[in-house]
């Protein structure tokens, strides 16, 4: 109920918004005078008390603001909303006429208009904003329960200084613009794999000894080149042993390699450091980068996780008994969750969930909400796997 209500106000102050920029003089509302602090009413001063109808102009005109960076929208939604939605909309959302000294934050008008102070929110000026006054204390004591951490503070004086961005802007034009699902289905990343293109016809046959050969052959005619020539024995073990175990080979292994005159010599090198533990190694470190692997919460209070190695040791496992890949991606979205034989079983699988535990955490907040909405965001189960940020 109450969410309806507010929502019902949002959308009536935004038709308001709209009707008094389409009906003011040359189509536009005229900026309004900012109010600073030092202007404003003393704290108590109930200038806009019993007052219903806002004050005209609504607020600075919206057309003419920019809609905010992808950066500005994600420190809103990371740092500012979390910490709106839990210490202030008790006090501050809603009906403006109820609201403590008339103003509301749960909406763009609302914040940017302030309230019985006027403006409270100076773009680009976090000192001359009564908002973040009222944060440190300085006059007003919001919230009146008790300071916000310094950094939450900090997050704040940040935010107005990017110049307050807020996606909550131009909400009554974009609410118009249905999402647009037909475009939608043509992101990269929900197209079935193409089948593969056929093998290429080549002029020169006796090079190639292979498709994949053939596919590059013919690039490199259609582009008038010759082929390089083939790598040395030496070259040869080096390159194979720095792209399969990430090593240069020993003095040993290279004697070995340029001994073995047989046909399949290069086929028992790939065979024997495919088998090896160091190709898991090599091969899991990019899985590893994927998900954001590190050994601590990273941020203010670096806490190690001591047993982040078992998860480590769970992506080299997987490349080195060549699981299945999405056999590997349900482990570690739900391992924890799967059937099982035993309980040893289930131990290993808890481990692959480890991918949701990893990865940068503020242990610093005092917020739990905030706490709880970094660590789901964190989970980075859409950049990792369908390779979009939700
Ligand atoms: C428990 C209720 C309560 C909570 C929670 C609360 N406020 Fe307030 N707020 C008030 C009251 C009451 C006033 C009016 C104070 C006065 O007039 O002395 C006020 C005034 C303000 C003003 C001045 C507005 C103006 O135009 O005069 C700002 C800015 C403000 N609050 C910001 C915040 C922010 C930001 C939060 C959350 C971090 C917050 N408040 C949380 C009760 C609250």
């Amino acid at each position: 109920m109450a969410f309806a209500r507010s929502a019902l106000l949002a959308l009536l102050g935004v038709l308001l918004t709209v009707l008094m920029t389409v009906l003011s003089p040359g189509g536009t509302a005229s900026a309004q005078p900012k109010v600073t602090p030092k202007n404003a009413p003393p704290p108590g001063k109930k200038s806009g008390a019993g007052q219903t109808a806002p004050k005209a102009p609504l607020i600075t005109p919206r057309s003419t603001e920019p809609r905010p960076s992808k950066e500005g929208i994600d420190f809103f939604e990371k740092k500012i909303r979390p910490v709106l939605v839990h210490n202030c909309y008790k006090c501050h959302s809603g009906d403006p006429a109820k609201a403590k000294a008339h103003f509301v934050l749960d909406t763009y008008d609302g914040l940017r208009k302030g309230g019985d102070s006027g403006e409270v929110v100076a773009p680009r000026h976090p000192e001359k904003s009564l908002l973040i006054e009222a944060l440190k204390y300085e006059g007003y004591e919001m919230p009146p329960e008790g300071q916000l951490p310094d950094e939450v503070i900090a997050d704040f004086e940040k935010w107005v200084e990017m110049g307050v961005p807020d996606p909550r802007i131009g909400k009554a034009a974009n609410s118009k613009n249905k999402v647009d699902i037909a475009e939608a289905k043509r992101y990269w990343a929900f197209q079935t794999p193409k089948a593969a293109t056929p093998v290429p016809k080549v002029h020169d046959s006796s090079w190639p000894q292979s498709d994949i050969d053939r596919f590059i052959l013919a690039r490199l005619e259609h582009e008038h080149l010759k082929p390089a020539r083939a790598a040395d024995p030496v070259t040869l073990i080096r390159r194979v042993k720095f792209d399969l175990v990430g090593l240069p080979p020993t003095p040993q292994e290279i004697d070995e390699f340029v001994a073995d005159k047989s046909t399949d010599a290069l086929a028992t090198v790939v065979d024997r450091l495919l088998a090896s533990p160091q190709f898991g190694e090599r091969w899991g470190r990019h899985w590893l980068d994927v998900v954001r692997y590190g050994e601590s919460t990273g941020k203010e209070r670096n806490v190690p996780y001591r047993y982040a190695w078992r998860y480590r040791d769970y992506v080299i496992d997987a490349f080195n008994t060549d699981k299945p890949y999405d056999k590997f991606i349900v482990e570690q979205l739900a391992g924890d969750l799967l059937i099982v034989q035993n309980r040893a079983e289930h131990n290993k699988l808890v481990i692959a969930t480890g991918f949701l535990a990893i990865g940068p955490k503020a242990v610093n907040t005092n917020n739990p909400e905030q706490f709880k909405v970094d660590v789901i965001d964190d989970q980075n189960v859409d950049g990792v796997f369908l390779r979009f940020e939700v």
